[in-house]
């Protein structure tokens, strides 16, 4: 298998965001290479690669581009074909715990302008957005920055060296919401609109940003381009297993003695990043942990060796999510850990439908009576019932997203909300009547 580090290689060198160390490092090689190809012969390199979408849900990336409606040769083209296309990067990193993207944009941002220019070029877009998160207004000046540079070397612009392939990015903040790192809910905040999700399909490959066919990649799916490029589709394959291959960015939060990001391979384990991390703080015992952030179902020691990748984390109980590894240990409470969750998500709803809207809020009720110690047998029920009722029937994923912990931390840690309540409603465990449907 070939060496990480792949995307964070630069990450040690010197003012290692400016053109001058990216140009210096092999950077926009990969660019010059892409604009000998044909689109479609890029289409299909990255597909072979497998490179799937690295925004949490792992959707395959050349696939995706090859969705983009193309005019077809000798015809005129109609409907969505006819339309302009574009390239819109989610860099609106919000997952609770996630800290990968920024410190990408931030190390090395000329990184996501090749990919970006890459990706455009495959697709047939001659206008690309970047929309970063609100708050990230040092990546949001970076990002400029490296797109300024870029326009000056003739990397973006027109006729971008001698190709006749014309090229404009820009860079956009959003206002903050975590809800505008849905896909649709950042198209509608691009057009000048609240950020709310729309009814899919259509899906924004067939009308996106405007109306016209639009692509969504995340930024380290964009990161990785380049490297597909140079590298090739095999060698990008080797990484890891082989239906979700490359090199990974984890971030490592909690009871970790060096948190941090780390890069390793797809499928690389918990027990080994932990190892590369430290382990977790002297003295202490690693209680639970979440493989791709707070919308993912809790994992537990006994999943340590599970290889972290889309599939085996699914067939383990989980989601792959966003890498975000959060560490809690035994003076850790599961349950105040996931009434801070829920809290999150109650705040984030967009308020657009009601079993997240009305759910989360109420969850948060529980959780809060249940923490204070005020809790009955009843609650237990009615937090499994809330959750069914928000799962499969909220309009995005962010009521999924928000059900997990609470049903995974029941699921494993049970006798933990069972312990925070009052001694008489513990004797009524097992005899509370079930809820109405
Ligand atoms: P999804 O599975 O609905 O879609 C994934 C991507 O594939 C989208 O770009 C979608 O447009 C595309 N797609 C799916 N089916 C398609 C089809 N038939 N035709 C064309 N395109 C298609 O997942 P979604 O809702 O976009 O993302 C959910 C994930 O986001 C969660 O797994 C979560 O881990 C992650 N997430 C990441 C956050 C972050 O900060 N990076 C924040 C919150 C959630
Ligand atoms: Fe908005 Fe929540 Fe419904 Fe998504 S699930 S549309 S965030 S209210």
């Amino acid at each position: 298998m070939p060496l990480t580090p792949v995307l964070t290689v630069r990450y040690a060198e010197e003012r290692s965001w400016t053109i001058e160390t990216y140009e210096r490092t092999e950077g926009y090689s990969a660019w010059r290479t892409a604009l000998g190809m044909t689109p479609d012969e890029l289409v299909t390199l990255v597909k072979d690669s497998g490179l799937r979408g690295r925004g949490g849900a792992g959707f395959p990336t050349g696939m995706k581009w090859s969705f983009i409606p193309q005019p077809k040769p000798g015809e005129t083209p109609t409907g969505p074909a006819a339309k302009p296309k574009y390239l819109v990067v989610n860099a609106d990193e919000g997952e609770p715990g996630t800290c990968k993207d920024l410190p990408l944009m931030m190390a090395d941002p000329h990184g996501l302008v090749e990919g970006v220019a890459i990706a455009s070029y495959a697709i047939r877009c001659h206008y690309a957005v970047i929309y970063v998160r609100g708050e990230a207004v040092h990546a949001h000046r970076r990002l400029q920055a490296a797109v300024a540079e870029a326009y000056a070397a003739g990397h973006l612009g027109r006729d971008v060296h001698g190709s006749g392939f014309d090229l404009d990015v820009v860079v956009h903040a959003g206002a903050g919401a975590y809800i505008c790192g849905e896909e649709t809910a950042l198209l509608d905040s691009l057009e000048g609109r609240r950020g709310q999700p729309r009814l899919k399909p259509p899906f924004p490959a067939v009308a996106g940003l405007y109306g016209a066919p639009t692509v969504v990649n995340n930024v380290e799916t964009l990161a990785s381009v380049p490297f597909v490029v140079r590298g090739g589709s095999a060698w990008f394959k080797e990484f890891g297993p082989e239906k979700s291959p490359g090199p990974k960015i984890y971030s490592l939060s909690g009871r970790v003695v060096h948190p941090g990001q780390y890069e390793a391979p797809m499928g690389t384990t918990m027990r080994e990043l932990l190892a590369m991390a430290g382990g977790v703080r002297p003295g202490h015992e690693l209680k639970f942990w979440t493989p791709g952030g707070s919308s993912t179902p809790y994992f537990t020691p006994e999943h340590l060796d599970v290889p972290l990748d889309f599939d085996s984390v699914a067939a383990a109980g989980s989601m792959l999510g966003t890498t975000a590894l959060m560490v809690f240990d035994e003076t850790d409470s599961i349950v105040e850990a996931t009434l801070r969750f829920t809290e999150f998500y109650a705040h984030e709803s967009c308020g657009k439908c009601t079993p997240c809207r009305e759910g989360t809020y109420w969850l948060v009720q529980i959780l809060e009576r249940l923490v204070a110690g005020h809790g009955t047998a009843r609650d237990l029920d009615l937090l499994t019932d809330t959750c069914d009722n928000i799962l499969g029937r909220s309009f995005c994923a962010l009521g999924d997203g928000a059900t997990s912990c609470i049903a995974s931390s029941l699921k494993y840690f049970r006798d933990d909300y069972v312990a925070l309540l009052p001694a008489d409603e513990q004797g009524r465990l097992g005899r509370t009547l079930k809820l109405e449907p």
